[in-house]
């Protein structure tokens, strides 16, 4: 839990900032908000009250009811100067959407309202989420005052690009999505150690894989598979706020990347497997969520394979090396493997004991890819974890993030039980 500060300014993405902070509270953050003048043209107050259950300031005039302190927080017996008090309770200072003006206000070091009266006074972790109408963003005015907030250790995000939230306009300045704002927010604080407690992962190497093989059939094609590398994404973003050395194989993934975790970018099975293997030895845990092809063309054909002359085709396949059972059969005994089982079907429970038991597993995480709301591309998750005592634990559903946490969980018990007697001595660097 942490306390989000979110400044929201007047831009038309003012509403995204209300579905983020319905995310954060979700998530179990306490938010307070402060508003510009203009941005209550776009959402009003109240929208935000009735979500935070926490007064919105506007002036750094006004009288704060709740005398600068968060929802969890106890007020203070006296009245505090409210754009120091907020500033001063903050785990992180959200300034979304920023506008020009706003920009071009905190790269100025304006004080003119309450939004940037608390910038300029807050020492915590500060992320500005720029959107705007493409021609502003790109001018070279704007530019460089978002180049002046970077070089004063300001994390701005860049904005998408794509439709954008007035009719008709197209080009770079959308908001990024709430709760991909959420997650940088969240990385900002875990970042800054003052800020959260528990950090259950601290000094564990943690390899992960993630997305899905492509094996080649020719110099165009492969054969491969549906999984978008969310789920092994979401667990190593979920480490490393966790205080772990997060290292992930990411085989074909196109998702945004955490500055905070170590990625290698392979394609192919045998390349996962030799990545796998050369980082395993420093690891405490490897959780493997990748989806690896089980089958690889024997023979892939140089250049482009031609239609022309064939009335159809046959590839011959050959078995790909399992790389689980392979790591599992060398492990020492302070590290932890964690597998995934995807299946379809009613066997889901007894499939993902067999693959936990002949492959040598600590924990494995099945889930069931029949059901399409918590499918590849989804955000969210079901899993049930099944440990090698086969006590099988079932997580309520949740976004893939709450899901990497339940699966950490066991990952951080395991760890602590097997390396209770030797404190993690004598590891390779
Ligand atoms: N896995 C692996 N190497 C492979 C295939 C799978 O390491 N060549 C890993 C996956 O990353 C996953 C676990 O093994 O963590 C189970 O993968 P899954 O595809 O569900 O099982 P398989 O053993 O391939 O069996 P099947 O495809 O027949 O269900």
């Amino acid at each position: 839990m942490a306390r989000i500060l979110l400044g929201v300014s007047g831009g038309i993405a003012a509403y995204k900032a209300l579905e983020f902070t319905r995310l954060a509270i979700k998530a179990g953050h306490s938010v307070r908000v402060v508003q510009t003048p203009d941005s209550v043209e776009f959402v009003g107050k109240a929208s935000f009250e009735g979500i935070t259950g926490a007064p919105v300031l506007i002036s750094q005039f006004e009288r704060d009811p709740a005398g600068g302190a968060f929802p969890d927080q106890q007020r203070p017996d006296h009245d505090p100067i409210g754009h120091l008090e907020l500033a001063a309770n903050c785990d992180v200072y959200v300034i979304a959407p920023a506008t020009a003006n706003t920009v071009a206000k905190l790269a100025t070091g304006f004080a003119d309202n309450m939004l940037t009266a608390l910038a300029l006074s807050c020492r915590k972790p500060i992320l500005v989420a720029p959107a705007m109408n493409n021609d502003m963003y790109v001018n070279p005015a704007t530019r460089a005052n978002v180049e002046t907030l970077r070089s004063r250790g300001i994390t701005v995000v860049e904005p998408g690009v794509g439709e954008l939230a007035s009719k008709g306009e197209f080009g770079v300045g959308r908001l990024p999505e709430p709760a991909d704002l959420l997650a940088e927010a969240e990385r900002l604080i875990a970042g800054d150690e003052a800020a959260f407690a528990p950090r259950s992962l601290d000094g564990l190497r943690i390899l992960i894989t993630a997305g899905g093989t492509r094996e080649p059939i020719d110099e165009v094609r492969f054969v491969g598979n549906r999984s978008s590398g969310k789920m092994g994404f979401a667990i190593a973003d979920e480490a490393a706020a966790r205080g772990a050395e997060v290292t992930v194989v990411a085989a074909n993934v196109a998702l945004a990347r955490n500055p905070a975790v170590s990625y290698i970018d392979v394609s192919t099975a045998a390349e996962l497997e030799t990545s796998v293997n050369e980082h395993f030895s420093g690891a405490d845990a490897l959780v493997m969520a990748a989806a690896v092809a089980d089958f690889r063309p024997v023979d892939p054909a140089a250049g482009k394979i031609k239609k022309a002359g064939r009335e159809g085709m046959t590839i011959e396949m050959q078995a790909t090396n399992d790389i689980l059972a392979g790591v599992a059969g060398s492990k020492r005994d302070d590290q932890v493997i964690v597998g995934f089982a995807a299946e379809s079907g009613t066997d889901l429970l007894a499939e993902a004991t067999r693959k936990l038991e002949s492959k040598g597993l600590d924990l494995i995480v099945a889930n069931d890819i029949s059901d399409p709301s918590i499918g590849f591309e989804s955000g969210d998750n079901e899993v049930t974890i099944i440990g090698s005592d086969l006590v099988a634990e079932r997580p309520p559903r949740g976004s893939k993030r709450a899901v990497a946490g339940a699966i950490l969980d066991r990952v951080a018990a395991l760890v602590a039980d097997l390396q209770a007697p030797t404190e993690r001595r004598g590891r390779p660097a």
